[in-house]
């Protein structure tokens, strides 16, 4: 007997992550390439100096348990900064029994899917939508409803249709709604309420994944759909480090019900018993100091004009051709849509020998749609290099076109 003959039949609802294989693949090329496909913050925005001060700091005490296992719920200093973060951006005081600290968000997304997702579940999804958060639906088994994405974020109003045809209320609502990955659209306050409501009426969780809040670079900041919801529909509020500080120290929290969290607890005990302690510590350190505020500022400022790069580069390079591309008001990304007869997929080893890496947009879609979009990363490169990156891109998009489409 073969091993792969003895999968769990959940098995084979584990896709894997076309965005997360980017990462080896893009680490492979030797030859220059602009990095428009990875979300992460730019090189020069990590606070690699105040990074390193502050290690040494932490790992001198190794005495102090820096390097001994930690509780599951997280290092109590950074639980206390969290909570402090939580209320000075939010505005909201969030009881310690309500904080679980996870590896990145998403551990957070996958203890809220082992949690709440079983065999046949109904859970709505955004079309397009970070499908490493869908993958981790449908690894336990769960059903995606696909719902359209426009400008202001879900499209809230057709979902009583689509769940009218499913036949079935869905358990669950997975949403990103704060310059979402990877449309970059944010959903609007009214469509939040909506959709609040919504899920009252179906008595569904709502599960919301939101590392880009604090990015926002335009625009008056809008309250999260936890915050709104308290107290009339249950919220498991995923967030991370990852996107504000840097995604190699898989530092993140969950906030939910105290009952959730507790279980929750004790699924991460049998998963990896805690999260890494040193890097908590520095993290804790580095809020703790009150570091936080002065880096997302030159974050919000860096990103804001390369997102104006990007988009005036778009406009200049593909002036003669028919595309669209969203104005993301923070986060990291843009979602650009050529014409149809590109197929991004397809584009992409041209691109990238052409020296200009993107993710696809069927990447974005567990129903592969999107053929002829792509995510784009503003903020990992400089000006500069984003103009010569978008250069690339409509060269060999202009080629694509000139020969119909194909080779
Ligand atoms: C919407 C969304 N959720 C979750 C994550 C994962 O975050 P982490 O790297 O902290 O696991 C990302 C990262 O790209 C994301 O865009």
């Amino acid at each position: 007997v073969t091993s792969t003959a003895l999968f769990a039949a959940r098995a084979t609802g584990i896709t894997g992550s076309v965005i997360d294989s980017s990462t080896s693949l893009l680490q492979a090329q030797t030859h220059d390439v602009v990095r428009l496909a990875m979300g992460s913050p730019a090189a020069d925005a990590i606070p690699a100096e105040q990074f390193e001060r502050l290690a040494a700091e932490v790992f001198a005490r190794a005495g102090d348990g820096a390097f001994d296992y930690g509780p599951t719920e997280g290092e109590p200093g950074l639980r206390a900064q969290v909570l402090r973060l939580i209320a000075d951006t939010e505005q909201r005081q969030v009881p310690p029994e309500r904080l679980l600290i996870t590896a990145g968000g998403m551990q957070g997304l996958d203890l809220a899917c082992k949690l709440f997702v079983e065999a046949g579940d109904l859970v709505v999804v955004e079309s397009p939508t970070y499908t490493n958060g869908s993958a981790t639906i449908t690894g336990y088994q769960g059903e995606l409803l696909e719902a359209p994405v426009d400008g202001d974020g879900l499209v809230v109003a057709v979902l009583p249709d689509l769940v009218a045809a499913a036949g079935r209320t869905p358990k669950l609502i997975y949403t990103i709604p704060t310059f979402q990955n990877p449309s970059g659209t944010t959903l609007s306050l009214e469509r939040r309420e909506a959709l609040v409501e919504l899920a009252e009426s179906w008595g569904a969780l709502i599960l919301e994944d939101d590392p880009y809040t604090p990015l926002r670079f335009e625009g008056e900041y809008l309250p999260t759909i936890e915050a709104l919801a308290a107290g009339r529909v249950p919220v498991l509020g995923v967030r991370t480090f990852s996107k504000v500080l840097a995604p190699g120290l898989r530092v993140g929290w969950l906030t939910a019900e105290p009952e959730v969290i507790a279980r929750m607890i004790n699924a991460k005990q049998s998963m990896d018993t805690c999260t890494n302690v040193p890097l908590q510590r520095l993290v804790e350190a580095f809020l703790a100091e009150g570091l936080l505020p002065a880096h997302l500022e030159r974050q919000r400022r860096v990103y804001r004009e390369r997102r104006d790069a990007m988009t005036e580069a778009l406009a200049a390079e593909l002036e003669d051709i028919e595309y669209r591309c969203t104005q993301p008001a923070g986060g990291l990304f843009l979602w650009l849509t050529l014409p149809e007869a590109i197929d991004t997929q397809d584009l992409f080893d041209a691109a990238l020998a052409e020296g200009v890496a993107f993710i696809p947009g069927p990447a974005f879609s567990a129903s592969g749609a999107f053929a002829n979009a792509l995510r784009l990363c503003f903020a990992s490169s400089s000006p500069e290099r984003i103009r010569e990156g978008v250069r690339r891109l409509a060269r060999v998009v202009r080629r694509r076109l000139e020969c119909g489409g194909s080779h």
